[in-house]
Parts: C-alpha cells; sequence; structure tokens
C-alpha cells in the first residue's frame, strides 16, 4: 500500500509536473483520519506499507505517523523522498521505526538538477542522502528517472556514487504518466540501459525480489552483494501480478496508478470507522484492472494522471 500523505512538493521535476504552481488538492485528511485509514487497511489485510507524497517530509505530522505505523505489527514500513529535508528528518525517522527510505535523485550535476527540478539544489539533497546513511537504515535506494538528453550519460556514475555510499541505484524508464506523457520521444529503455552497463553487472535476464514490486535486479560484475535495479514502466507494464493499492491525500484508494479511478474513504476514515475503511479497500482491490489484458501506464488514462497526486 503507498499512502500519499500529502500532495504537495517543494520540486517540479519535468517528467512529474508542468510547473511549480500546478495546483494542490483541497481536501486532505488530517491525522486522526490518516490513523483510522491505516487501522482499515491494516484490518483488510495490508501487510507493507510506503509513504509517499507529492514529498511526504513536507507534511508536519510525517514522524508521527511512522511512529503510529510501526504499532501495527506491519511488515515493512517504507518511504519514497526527494531528500530535500532529509538532513533534519533522517534521524528522527530511524528513531520513529522506519525501516526503508528510496531516496529520488536524477543527477549528480548541480546545474543539471536545478534543470531537471525546476530550481532544486543538489547541495542541499546531497546532505540529506548523507544524513540518510548515517542514520542507519536497513536500506536505501536511489530512483533515478532517464531521460534522453538530460541524464542518460550518467548511468554508470550514479550506480558507482550509490555502490560507494551502500545506496542500491535504479533506474526507471519514463512512465506516460502525467508530463511524462511529453517525454515520450525521450525514453531510454531498460534493455539500453542495460546495454550501456554491462561492463558493470553480470549478464542474463535481471530478476525481481519477492514482495518488492516491479524492480528487476542485476547483480555487480565486482561485488555480488551490489546490484543495480531497472524499472521498466514503458516498455513493460508488468500489472500481471500487480497488488498495489493507493490511498490519495484527499482519503481516495486508487486501485491502478494508470487511471484516475478510484473510490473515496474520506468520510469513513473522518468519521474514525476501522470496519468502513476495510470494506472500501477489498472494494478498491477488487475494482483493479485485470493485469493479464490491462497495459499500466501504456494505456491513454494515464496521461490525465498526476503523480504527484498519487505518489508514483
Ligand atoms: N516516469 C517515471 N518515474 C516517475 N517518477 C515520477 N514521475 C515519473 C514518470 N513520469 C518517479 C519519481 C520518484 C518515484 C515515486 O516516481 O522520480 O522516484
Amino acid at each position: 500500500m503507498r499512502l500519499s500523505l500529502t500532495d504537495r512538493c517543494d520540486l517540479a521535476c519535468v517528467y512529474c509536473r508542468p510547473h511549480r504552481h500546478d495546483g494542490y488538492l483541497e481536501e486532505r485528511l488530517d491525522v486522526d483520519a490518516w490513523k483510522t485509514m491505516v487501522h482499515g487497511l491494516v484490518r483488510a489485510g495490508i501487510r507493507r506499507v510506503r509513504l509517499t507524497g507529492g514529498e511526504p517530509l513536507l507534511h508536519p505530522a510525517l514522524v508521527e505517523v511512522v511512529r503510529f505505523l510501526g504499532t501495527l505489527g506491519l511488515e515493512d514500513v517504507a518511504l519514497t523522498t526527494n531528500a530535500t529535508r532529509l538532513a533534519a528528518l533522517a534521524r528522527p525517522l530511524r528513531g520513529a521505526g522506519l525501516r526503508r527510505v528510496n531516496i529520488s535523485l536524477d543527477t549528480l550535476s548541480p546545474d543539471r538538477f536545478r534543470e531537471m527540478t525546476r530550481g532544486g539544489r543538489l547541495d542541499v539533497v546531497l546532505r540529506g542522502v548523507e544524513a540518510a546513511v548515517e542514520a542507519g537504515f536497513d536500506e536505501i535506494k536511489l530512483n533515478a528517472v532517464v531521460v534522453r538528453g538530460a541524464n542518460d550519460d550518467e548511468l554508470e556514475d550514479l550506480a558507482r556514487w550509490s555502490w560507494a555510499r551502500g545506496i542500491v541505484p535504479r533506474f526507471l524508464e519514463v512512465m506516460a504518466v502525467g508530463e511524462g506523457a511529453h517525454l515520450q520521444d525521450r525514453v531510454v529503455t531498460t534493455s539500453e540501459m542495460r546495454a550501456r552497463l554491462v561492463h558493470l553487472v553480470r549478464g542474463g535476464e535481471p530478476e525481481p525480489e519477492l514482495d518488492r514490486g516491479p524492480a528487476r535486479y542485476l547483480v555487480a560484475r565486482e561485488d555480488p552483494r551490489k546490484k543495480i535495479g531497472f524499472i521498466s514502466g514503458t516498455s513493460d507494464t508488468y500489472c500481471k501480478g500487480c497488488d498495489r493499492l493507493r490511498v490519495a491525500a484527499d482519503g481516495t484508494l486508487r486501485p491502478c496508478l494508470a487511471t484516475n479511478d478510484g473510490l473515496s474513504a474520506a468520510s469513513v476514515a473522518r468519521g474514525g470507522d476501522v470496519e468502513a475503511v476495510a470494506r472500501a479497500t477489498f472494494d478498491a482491490w477488487r475494482s483493479k484492472p485485470d493485469g493479464e489484458v490491462w497495459k499500466g501506464c501504456t494505456e491513454d488514462t494515464a496521461a490525465g494522471v498526476s503523480m504527484r497526486g498519487i505518489g508514483g
């Protein structure tokens, strides 16, 4: 389950948002409603939770929500962040029980970073990454969205930089979700990425990890403990076997990233009705598209989805 705690973000990545002023949701759940929501999700059988956004570190109650999640006996509590606020929050989050962090970072060049995020500061993010490494999370991954002509010459640098810090690098194809739909002429497929990294990783087909989403991994030639992940949302839509659900910041349960279809559990969450949230979760689960025929982010509906509004 991915919980989009807030749709606010302090960056405006070119594949995600059209500009910095594209408008935010008007209705958002408060912390008590989130707690009811999470209780209901666990009642329905959810075992693994990832906090997303927007940028979840902008939510004032993030640490409190993480601590609460830690009381529910979940198998996993993880977070996806752009790391702009991680320097201050890495330690408190670790202390609150957060186990794993995915950091979105597409380039190691300050100028490119400013361009790709429309104004972001790389030095601030790098301090955030450093704080995360020092905080001692079980696992840190780096997510880089590869855009031809923008950062596709940095795959090796990003991989080596990550490995040197005990971070698992992962490269994502630009998906035709929201603004990504306008960048489809700049997609670098995972097979092209692999060809470019062939001297770093062993051959064979990349392998998924059990219960760990759509990424597939290859192992480093130099050290079997190091690996590189690939997420092929465009060249292979991997809907078959998808077991994800999402909750948007306004309390909408979303069965699939690639459509705006969903059902609102906001009023039952606000009313404290855990059982009704659990029932809504089952309904959302049953309305997941048929993974045998559905083509995920290559479906026409995907272009109308706000990545920022649903947390990837
Ligand atoms: N295609 C691929 N990945 C994307 N992300 C955001 N928008 C897109 C897109 N159009 C990534 C972010 C973050 C994760 C949640 O999704 O960079 O790492």
